[in-house]
């Protein structure tokens, strides 16, 4: 019961996107699509690649075009992995199953989220492919060396720690659309909002046939696993410094990623606790508003890291050749989030995979228009872009 996302309607991950929100509740479809405060990073994520203008070089023929990236000495097959999104199982059923294993259907990775509503040894074990377990300190250090624990032993290859959430982000349009009101259980607050619930019926059928509203089976608490209405003042208790890095880093004892650099020397920093890989993102416009899209960053950080370590990218990427214009300006891949979001809350398996397919013929086609027949030999001299970035 999902949109039919290989109509000839569907060409781009905008559809997808128009698609969500036809199937979603406007609360659910707004939990995807919205930034935080004015939006403003929202936007500039996406459009800041619009700064970037390629050099092709042209008369060249690639009959075939290498598309496989190797991330912390693992080989995927496309330039891009599945970024963590929280809360996928109220986008479609079981959704963070059903995304992990259409990323390694097509030869990717899969990075779960810890706000995920399936148990991260389901998420494992729907893929071949290596997938990643991104970590919040939900609950405290006791909670978290559990969860890495069953990480470890479900066979997450990394481990991701996002260090951009010391609170969450204000995103206005989940106060408009009453969200914490429908998480109170006052039916007298819940009212004004049940609506937007209602006039989705497909949605709301499949919802309930899943359980209903989820909980975090990954954060497992004394007395059971987190629920949804935890989630906020938890967060605020669960902001990581660089010397929590360390004592994950120890109980991990595996490759470990940062996820939120924004700027150079925290870069460094990482490098100096020894990470394996960082990422660098905004997480999805979603926190501070306002930061530089990570697009506009990367050069700043490319030059901090020297080649270090791997560096990725998140954040506006919604085409093929804004992957490709990321690993030109020396990202060695990407993560995409909203991107399959879109197509996982339209048509569940389906639409993960198409979003899949879109970005991969994209980044094939791009890249024999650009004359070059492996991503791993792009750099800079494929693209021009602002000089004040660099
Ligand atoms: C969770 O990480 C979110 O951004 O909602």
């Amino acid at each position: 019961m999902g949109a039919n996302v290989s109509s000839p309607n569907v060409v781009n991950i905008s559809d997808l996107r128009l698609l969500a929100e036809k199937r979603l509740p406007r609360m659910v479809f707004d939990y995807i699509d919205s930034g935080a405060d004015r939006e403003q990073t929202l936007s500039q994520n996406c459009s800041a690649f619009k700064e970037i203008f390629f050099r092709p070089r042209c008369a060249v023929s690639t009959p075939s075009c290498d598309l496989s990236i190797s991330v912390l000495g693992e080989k995927f097959n496309l330039p891009f992995l599945l970024a963590p999104v929280g809360s996928s199982r109220m986008f479609y059923p079981k959704g963070e199953v059903v995304a992990a294993r259409e990323a390694g259907v097509a030869g990717t990775g899969y990075t779960l989220s810890t706000l995920s509503g399936c148990r991260l040894e389901d998420v494992k074990a729907a893929t071949n492919f290596p997938a990643w377990y991104q970590l919040y300190l939900l609950g405290g250090k006791d909670v978290a060396l559990k969860t890495i624990d069953r990480a470890k032993n479900a066979g997450f290859s990394a481990i991701v720690v996002t260090i951009d959430t010391p609170i969450s982000g204000l995103r206005e349009r989940d106060l408009r659309n009453g969200t914490k009101e429908l998480l109170s259980r006052n039916p007298l607050q819940m009212w004004p909002y049940i609506s937007q619930m209602l006039v989705k019926p497909c949605w709301l059928t499949q919802w309930l046939g899943d359980g209903g509203l989820m909980s975090f089976p990954n954060v497992e608490l004394e007395n059971g696993p987190m629920g949804y209405t935890e989630i906020g003042p938890a967060l605020e208790q669960s902001v990581v410094t660089w010397d929590d890095l360390k004592w994950i880093r120890d109980a991990w004892g595996g490759k470990i990623i940062v996820k939120g650099v924004h700027i150079g020397d925290d870069a460094k920093k990482a490098i100096d606790l020894g990470v394996d890989a960082i990422v660098v993102s905004n997480h999805g416009a979603r926190q501070l508003d306002s930061v530089a899209p990570t697009i506009q960053v990367l050069p700043e950080i490319i030059n901090a890291v020297n080649g270090e370590i791997d560096v990725l990218l998140d954040g506006g990427i919604r085409r093929g050749s804004d992957v490709i214009k990321a690993l030109c300006l020396g990202a060695k891949g990407v993560l995409v989030g909203r991107a399959y979001a879109y197509g996982l809350a339209a048509a569940g398996s389906a639409g993960v995979s198409r979003a899949i397919e879109i970005l991969k013929t994209d980044i094939l086609r791009t890249m024999k228009l650009l004359g070059c027949d492996s991503v791993q030999k792009l750099d800079q001299s494929y693209v021009k872009f602002p000089k004040e970035w660099d």
